[in-house]
């Protein structure tokens, strides 16, 4: 028996409408533009208005992504969503958008790997597709890490933004030479101090705040993100001239430079978000996907490696022929 592959038909995102400048930062935090462009790369970050919850980001990219495939609610038959940063505890916000959408059949669920999120969803959705188990799934970014941040921990505040990206794949029985290749998923619990929101619905007496240990978590990354994108090349017997374009989670512009470096990649065949969107955790990597899609640089054909760090710690890498 062959195995359908999974192909990505449609890219979406959305970002809240209320730009925050570096500029407007420095007004009333310890901080500098120079500072946070030259450590970060970062110029400015979008952040949420009280009605753009996670919910209502996801449904509109995922609104988005089945209008770029042409296809409608009753396509949809898996909804996948990474998300930290959910409104509720439950229901799941997978569950929240397939109601958004209009969505009556088929299952719905969320994923938490912090950053890494949107690679653990694409992984569980291709494993899903290649098993027969659905065949038209949404796999949705959504982030709102405004409401989790100390706004006066200026260590880590600047450093990210809200937003949401989404994908729907589709079954591909025909074209074995399209669509997701392979995905390489890990995490390692000992390093769950270095980065992590401090308590939740089981610590209500806790800040409920992001804390990070950013060179811990930089040293992690360089480090980790190199084996996964190793590991994704050599499993297919592919060479860093075969990638055309890397889609990087967006942390660091540093840590997105060394990346790029590694690959042997121009710098013009890296998709970079993080100067205007700064950190949107599980939304990062759909964002730029988005992005890059609808100008017009990722075409179809084209070898995409995306790759993600996150709490956890989490991380992982996939390979997807556009
Ligand atoms: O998405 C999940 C994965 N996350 C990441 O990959 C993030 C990885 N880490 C990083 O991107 C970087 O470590 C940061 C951008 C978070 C920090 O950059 P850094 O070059 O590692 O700086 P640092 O933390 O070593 O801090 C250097 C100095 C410190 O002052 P002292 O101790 O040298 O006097 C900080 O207090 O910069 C100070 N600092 C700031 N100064 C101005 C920290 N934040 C700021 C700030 N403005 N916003």
């Amino acid at each position: 028996m062959t195995h359908p592959r999974s192909t990505i038909d449609g890219v979406g995102s959305y970002l809240p409408g209320r730009i925050v400048t570096n500029a407007e930062l420095a007004m009333t935090l310890d901080t500098s533009d120079s500072w946070i462009r030259e450590r970060t790369g970062i110029t400015q970050r979008h952040i949420a208005a009280a009605h753009e919850t996670a919910t209502f980001m996801g449904a509109e990219a995922a609104r988005r992504a089945l209008d770029a495939a042409g296809a409608g609610p009753d396509a949809v038959d898996a909804i996948i969503v990474a998300t930290t940063t959910p409104d509720q505890a439950f229901p799941a916000t997978a569950v929240a958008i397939q109601g958004a959408l209009g969505v009556t059949s088929g299952f719905a669920f969320d994923v938490s790997a912090a950053c890494s999120g949107f690679v653990y969803g694409l992984s569980i959705a291709d494993a899903m597709i290649r098993a027969g188990q659905c065949r038209g799934v949404l796999v949705i970014g959504t982030e709102i890490y405004s409401r989790i941040l100390d706004w006066q921990d200026r260590g880590t505040c600047v450093l990210f933004g809200d937003g949401a990206g989404a994908v729907f794949i589709r079954a591909n029985d025909h074209n074995a030479d399209r669509g997701v290749i392979s995905t390489h998923i890990h995490a390692d619990g000992r390093y769950g101090d270095i980065l992590y929101v401090d308590g939740a619905t089981g610590q209500t007496d806790k800040s409920q705040h992001l804390v990070m240990n950013g060179r811990e978590v930089f040293r992690h990354a360089v480090a980790k993100l190199a084996g996964a994108v190793d590991e994704a090349l050599a499993a297919n017997h592919l060479t860093h001239s075969d990638i055309d374009w890397l889609v990087p989670h967006q942390a660091n512009r540093r840590i997105i430079d060394a990346m790029g470096k590694r690959l042997n990649l121009r710098p013009d065949q890296v998709v970079i978000t993080v100067d205007r969107h700064a950190n949107t955790s599980a939304a990062s990597i759909p964002l730029a996907l988005d992005e890059a899609v609808r100008d017009g640089r990722i075409k179809p054909g084209h070898l995409v490696l995306i790759e993600a760090l996150g709490g956890g710690l989490t991380w992982g890498s996939a390979l997807i022929r556009f």
